[in-house]
């Protein structure tokens, strides 16, 4: 049978009929309807599929050890916060993107202890528990946090002005669930622009900005691990994050504390600003 406009796709999804594992056949099959139905919408000249190709191969070429354009192409595209919502567990603290930035180990640390290695910026203390769906606190929790100092920028990329590990730590809960660290306000910042997909964001008028956060992964022994992010409260960029990550649950205020017991437990002095963030863990068998 000739291969015409009408044909075209039935064609193709019987060619992958024998496909023996069946996820496989079932993914390419589904990719094949979509794109089809992609191409019947829109209609490419040859010169556009041309340089649709070329902008996939332009992203492809951006990547190495250190840069995943593809990733950056599927953050912008919402797909990779569609997959982690669809992934996620219901009972849980919401998950979000992991990102580019957890390149390097985070040192571990004792709780208390400073990820602010320079110790230039305003003191904030951001404290919690990692508790259990219903609300048993979970001691000796592993908790991996990084993020960028007030100027919007991580460790590694700015070799020469922060020591490695600055931003970075590994902590893990006392006996009571709890955690507790000091660091500065993180600030909002662009990501990687100076790609094809920068280039995407500037020619769709699309800012390129996240709102100021802090990462988490966090574990314990016989729970889901959550990947997720703390958002500051009053951050530009809260409502229209470049990579769609924002929930509702993860916002916090970062606000200024008075209260002398508290920075006496956190070995800080008044004021401080505190942000207050539990994370719930569901059960390792949980949907
Ligand atoms: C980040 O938060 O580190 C990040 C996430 C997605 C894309 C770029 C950066
Ligand atoms: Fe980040």
């Amino acid at each position: 049978m000739d291969y015409t406009v009408e044909t075209a796709t039935e064609a193709v999804l019987a060619s992958f009929r024998d496909t023996k594992d069946e996820r496989l056949r079932q993914v390419l099959q589904s990719l094949t309807r979509h794109l089809h139905a992609f191409v019947r919408d829109i209609e490419p000249t040859i010169e556009e599929w041309g340089a649709a190709i070329g902008f996939l191969t332009a992203v492809g070429q951006k990547c190495d050890d250190t840069r995943q354009e593809f990733v950056l192409l599927s953050d912008v595209l919402g797909a990779s916060m569609l997959v982690e919502t669809l992934n996620g567990a219901k009972d849980g603290t919401e998950s979000t993107v992991r990102g580019p930035f957890h390149m390097t180990a985070s040192p571990r640390r004792d709780l208390g202890d400073s990820i602010d290695l320079l110790g230039t910026g305003r003191p904030c203390v951001v404290s919690g528990r990692v508790l259990t769906p219903d609300g048993t606190p979970l001691p000796g929790a592993e908790l991996d946090v990084w993020q960028c100092n007030e100027k919007g920028f991580y460790d590694v990329q700015q070799p020469d002005v922060q020591p490695p590990g600055n931003g970075r730590g590994r902590f893990r809960t006392d006996d009571e669930g709890r955690y507790w660290f000091c660091t500065v306000v993180p600030s909002h910042y662009p990501i990687p622009t100076d790609g094809p997909v920068g280039a995407l964001l500037k020619a769709t008028v699309r800012h390129p900005y996240r709102p100021a956060h802090i990462h988490f992964i966090v574990s314990a022994e016989g729970q889901r691990p959550v990947t997720t992010h703390v958002f500051v409260a009053d951050s530009p960029y809260i409502g229209s994050d470049a990579v769609f990550a924002v929930k509702s649950g993860l916002i916090t205020d970062f606000a200024e504390s008075h209260d002398e017991q508290a920075a006496q437990r956190f070995g800080v002095t008044v004021p401080f600003t505190h942000a207050k963030f539990d994370i719930v863990l569901a059960p390792e068998t949980a949907r």
